[in-house]
């Protein structure tokens, strides 16, 4: 794979790199993405079914059901080189801000450290009514449980359609991508605000914007450079070529 001595050398020089992730990097581990229509999870379910506090109020053993099931996908999957390298890249750059909106944990397991999860994490529980953290609870046949502090049903602690973001989540982000001198969008449909305000932010105050995603999106046009292509090829082949010395050091992928 051949990539842009210009894009390599901004690489190189970069300070501090802001990255945000979506579905896409995931694919690879076999995460169904949300949009893409053949294998989109949506494309079985209605969104508007499953992810948001309306849906779980009229059926929330459907939802917590469905989490269930894409927990157990999340638990048999394994990161891929595409998570593998943004664990690496933090130990070539100065500066590493690793920002997702994934649910699914795998760029903890992969080994990135400091992530922050815009939309939450599935492995996680709270309480509907009081937002309780709950990691466990009492063997029951109910499903979904209750919270042993207030008795109201469990839901995962992921942020559902219409819900504000993790304040402290959103301003670190914010934070990341308006002091980056380089942005890195992978594997994400660029569609959901505010995540996908984030590149811009950093076009905004002069960052170099690049994107990799097999599928132009909403934000290519406004990218330095995008790089058409999966997330697993791309990622470990562009620290290869900006660090060759990676290669020696076992860059996964
Ligand atoms: N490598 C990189 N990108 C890929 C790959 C891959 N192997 N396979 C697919 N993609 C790209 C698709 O082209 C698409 O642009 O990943 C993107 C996935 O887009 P979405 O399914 O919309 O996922 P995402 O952008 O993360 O959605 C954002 O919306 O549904 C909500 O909260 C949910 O966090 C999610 C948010």
């Amino acid at each position: 794979m051949k990539f842009d001595e210009f894009l390599l050398e901004a690489l190189r020089r970069a300070r501090r790199v802001a990255v945000l992730t979506g579905a896409g990097i995931s694919a690879e581990s076999g995460i169904p993405t949300f949009r893409e229509a053949q294998t989109g999870l949506w494309a079985q379910y209605d969104p508007q079914e499953l992810a948001t506090p309306q849906a779980f109020r009229r059926n929330p053993r459907l939802v917590w059901e469905w989490y269930a099931w894409r927990r157990q996908l999340v638990t048999q999957a394994e990161p891929n080189p595409g998570h593998l390298a943004l664990t690496a890249l933090a130990g070539f750059v100065p500066q590493l801000t690793l920002i997702t909106q994934n649910v699914d944990g795998l760029h903890q397991r992969a080994g990135s450290a400091g992530v922050i999860e815009l939309h939450g994490n599935l492995t996680r529980y709270i309480c509907f009514d009081r937002r309780h953290p709950v990691s466990a609870w009492a063997e029951t046949d109910e499903v979904p449980p209750r919270c042993p502090l207030c008795g109201s049903r469990l839901r995962p602690d992921v942020v559902w359609f219409g819900e504000s973001l993790p304040a402290e989540a959103l301003r670190q982000a914010a934070t990341a991508a308006r002091s980056c001198d380089l942005f890195l969008s992978v594997g994400t449909s660029a569609l959901v605000q505010p995540a996908a305000s984030l590149p811009l932010e950093a076009r905004q105050q002069g960052a170099m914007v690049v994107e990799v995603n097999p599928k132009e999106t909403l934000l290519t046009p406004y990218v330095s450079v995008y790089v058409a292509g999966r997330a697993g090829e791309v990622l470990p082949a562009l620290l290869r070529a900006a660090w060759p010395s990676a290669a020696e050091n076992g860059l996964p992928g």
